[in-house]
């Protein structure tokens, strides 16, 4: 019996069409294969829904996503938008949504695939075998923490997290690393913030419900040259919305580039799933970029949001395939590519692999 999955499409602005439609493409063809059937929504969000009607997350994706049973997004984003209100900005219509969906526990893995040992700007040594899952608290933080305004002389952002939210979140991770190599790395400024140190105290505290877990705490700058020095030692991170931001944007290097890092956002509801990386305006509409991101976060709609665990499988290897194959887009180490690929080559060649 064919399976039938609502998904609703957020393409949004820059490379977000064209590697959207390269996951659909890929998902249209393992769902032939697995028996499912996906059945699309586009809705807007971001630059085209403020052309569109003047607002970044319009009513209709507010309800839109409501109605699905996950949501792919590609990027939002760009230079025309950038001298609007803050609160008119794309990058607040993608805030509103994730804060709409509940999607407050963002997981991004940063794998390095040994098809892409030399891509890194890292020594093959210091990558090879690198397996992170950063948790990346979505949905608090300074990112919606009030008060926040500017004034004349001043302006300010306030950093904020409630034990509930921190319990959550820590629950999480600690879940995740029971499936993983049972470790846990807390990230903070405890030396410095109140709020780190409140952090820290709730997450030991929840360290408690699992004995097995080895709980480790590491200050963010440190973190940031840990991840740089020795990646190995990370097995999962967990850390605030702002932390994590800026950690897995320096962990997607580790993999070769970040066109290749997915994220998936879960919480109470539906999920939302995305690419770690932004709109790229400079290069949208050449269809020059990597779509591996947003495949692969096809695949983490696939595992989490619909426990199709055969069909995510799937891409994966596929996408390793044509890795080891040499099929690379421009940003992933083009020096030792044996194809250099478009943006809808590499969707075509992803699909080829799903059917061989
Ligand atoms: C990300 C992005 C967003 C964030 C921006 C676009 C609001 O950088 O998903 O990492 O800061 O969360
Ligand atoms: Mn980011």
């Amino acid at each position: 019996m064919v399976k039938k999955y609502k998904i609703g499409l957020i393409k949004g602005d820059g490379i977000g069409p064209e590697i959207i439609d390269e996951a659909t493409k890929v998902l249209n063809v393992v769902g032939k294969i697995c028996d499912l059937e996906f059945e699309y929504s586009e809705m807007l969000l971001g630059g085209v829904a403020i052309d569109a009607t003047g607002v970044p997350f319009p009513d209709a994706t507010r309800d839109g996503v409501d109605k699905c049973d996950a949501v792919l997004f590609g990027a939002i984003g760009g230079p025309k938008w950038d001298n609007l209100d803050r609160h008119l900005r794309p990058e607040s219509g993608l805030l509103a949504l994730r804060s709409h969906m509940g999607t407050f526990a963002n997981l991004r893995p940063a794998i390095v695939y040994d098809e892409l040992v030399n891509a890194s700007t890292l020594k093959a040594e210091v990558v090879s075998g690198v397996d992170i899952m950063v948790v990346r608290e979505l949905t608090g933080g300074i990112y919606f923490g009030q008060p926040r305004a500017i004034e004349n002389d001043r302006a300010f952002n306030t950093m904020v997290y409630t034990r509930e939210e921190v319990q959550r979140i820590a629950r999480v991770a600690f879940d995740i690393a029971m499936k993983r190599d049972k470790r846990v790395c807390s990230v903070d400024k405890a030396n410095v913030l109140e709020v780190s140190q409140f952090w820290r105290d709730i997450v030991i505290e929840i360290a408690k419900e699992y004995p097995e877990v080895e709980l480790t705490h590491m200050y963010v700058d440190n973190a940031a040259m840990q991840l740089i020095r020795n990646p190995k030692q990370f097995d999962v991170i967990l850390t605030g919305n702002i932390f994590g931001d800026i950690l897995s944007d320096a962990a997607s290097m580790l993999s070769g580039s970040i066109g290749l890092l997915p994220s998936a956002s879960t919480g109470a509801g539906v999920g939302l799933y995305e690419p770690i990386h932004g709109s790229a305006p400079d290069i949208a509409g050449q269809n020059i970029s990597n779509p591996l991101a947003t495949i692969s976060s096809a695949s983490m709609m696939l595992k989490y949001a619909f426990g199709e665990l055969e069909a995510s499988q799937k891409i994966d290897d596929a996408i390793k395939s044509a890795l080891r194959d040499g099929y690379r887009t421009g940003d992933i180490g083009a020096y030792d590519a044996k194809v250099l690929c478009s943006c809808s080559d590499m969707g075509d060649i992803v699909a080829k692999y799903l059917m061989a």
